[in-house]
């Protein structure tokens, strides 16, 4: 208790502070932290500097709620330093609840980095920025085990200007998720492994969705991953559109399905005169230099929506293997687009 009160001061101090301040996390401590909601605006800029590890409590009642340490309404942050948060998620995950506290929540944050801390066992996703504009992660780290659940490395939702970059992410569920409302977000130089990907979606589960558009993920490596490069979106009614995407230089090893765009998400079984309907279009999609290996024969999978087909998907240099020997191949559903350069699998576009 008395370092919730220190960490909540500290902020208040440094936040109030004209001109800005700093909150220190000294090395070498460690400090136990219940849910706090960090606000401003600040008078200035603010300086996380992030030298201990800061430890989320296993006790049950913090096993539900939104956040563990939620950040609100900054302008110019900075969180720097080589230490961790501990999220304590063993005590959580097993209640499967959806409604378990994120690690590190950005809110209406604009102009921020995030450099060189770790994230472990995040209660949910370990860091979700929203609505919020110049974000950039630089060489962090997440470490989750590749079964705890919904444990997503970085979740981005209505926000823009958003870089990911040098940072190594292994983790239950997505490595990266950009959800609704995702633009000019550029993702380079990052390891994913364990983990589900970096997925666009899922989308179209809710009406009045945003768009997603300007994504590139480029020069980045996905190590025994269940997806490499996906787009996901419901099976639903709500439309929106995902367009100018582009997947570039990523290098797959062992991954089960290296590019997927799966239009016909629906975890509770769909109607049949429901399947395979997204209204969610997918356009301007390209994938250029996609290398490695495919731990199942289908390593191209395009499940695109029958009302919706996806246009302008490109593929140009692909050299997937499946590493059980014998042949790769692709999968078309609904999908208008071209290929050229080396297609292995051969492109069924
Ligand atoms: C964090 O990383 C940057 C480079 O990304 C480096 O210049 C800086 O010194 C690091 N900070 C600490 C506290 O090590
Ligand atoms: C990245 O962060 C780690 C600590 O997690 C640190 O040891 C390393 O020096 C950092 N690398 C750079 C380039 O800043
Ligand atoms: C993304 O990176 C490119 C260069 O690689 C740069 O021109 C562009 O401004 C970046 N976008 C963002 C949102 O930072
Ligand atoms: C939906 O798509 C999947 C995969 O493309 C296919 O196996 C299934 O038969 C389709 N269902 C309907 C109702 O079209
Ligand atoms: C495709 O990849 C395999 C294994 O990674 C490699 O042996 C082969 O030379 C590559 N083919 C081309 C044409 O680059």
């Amino acid at each position: 208790m008395a370092y919730l009160v220190a960490l909540s001061s500290a902020w208040s101090g440094a936040c109030g502070n004209n001109g800005g301040g700093v909150v220190l996390i000294p090395a070498q401590g460690k400090f136990l932290v219940l849910p706090l909601l960090l606000q401003g605006p600040c008078h200035g800029v603010i300086r996380i500097q992030l030298d201990g590890e800061l430890l989320a409590s296993s006790d049950k009642q913090f096993a539900i709620g939104d956040h563990w340490l939620s950040i609100e309404n900054v302008n110019n942050l900075f969180i720097d330093g080589l230490g961790r948060l501990t999220g304590s998620g063993a005590s959580a995950w097993p209640s499967n609840s959806l409604n378990r506290p994120i690690s590190m929540k950005f809110n209406n944050v604009n102009t921020a980095s995030i450099k060189n801390i770790s994230s472990f066992d995040s209660k949910f996703f370990h860091f979700a920025v929203h609505a919020s504009r110049d974000v950039t992660f630089d060489n962090v780290t997440v470490v989750a085990p590749a079964n705890s659940p919904n444990t997503d490395g970085i979740h981005i939702s209505t926000s823009s200007g958003i870089n990911i970059m040098h940072s190594t992410i292994g983790t239950g569920d997505d490595c990266i998720s950009l959800g609704p409302g995702s633009k000019m977000i550029n993702i380079s130089n990052v390891h994913c492994g364990p983990g589900h990907g970096i997925s666009i979606g899922s989308l179209g589960k809710n009406p009045n969705e945003e768009d997603v558009f300007d994504v590139t993920v480029r020069d980045s490596t996905f190590i025994g991953t269940s997806n490499g490069a996906r787009i996901k979106s419901w099976s639903s009614p709500y439309s929106s559109m995902v367009s100018k995407v582009t997947f570039l230089n990523l290098q797959m090893n062992n991954v089960k399905n290296p590019i997927i765009i799966d239009q016909s998400y629906c975890p509770d079984s769909c109607a049949p005169n429901k399947m395979n309907k997204s209204m969610v279009q997918i356009k301007d999609v390209r994938y250029q230099g996609i290398t490695g290996s495919s731990n199942t024969p289908v390593a191209v999978d395009f499940e695109c929506s029958q009302v919706l087909p996806c246009q302008g998907i490109v593929l140009q240099d692909i050299n997937l293997t499946f590493n059980g020997g014998g042949k790769t191949t692709s999968i078309c559903h609904n999908v208008k687009g071209s290929a050229s350069g080396q297609q292995l699998p051969p492109s069924c576009l």
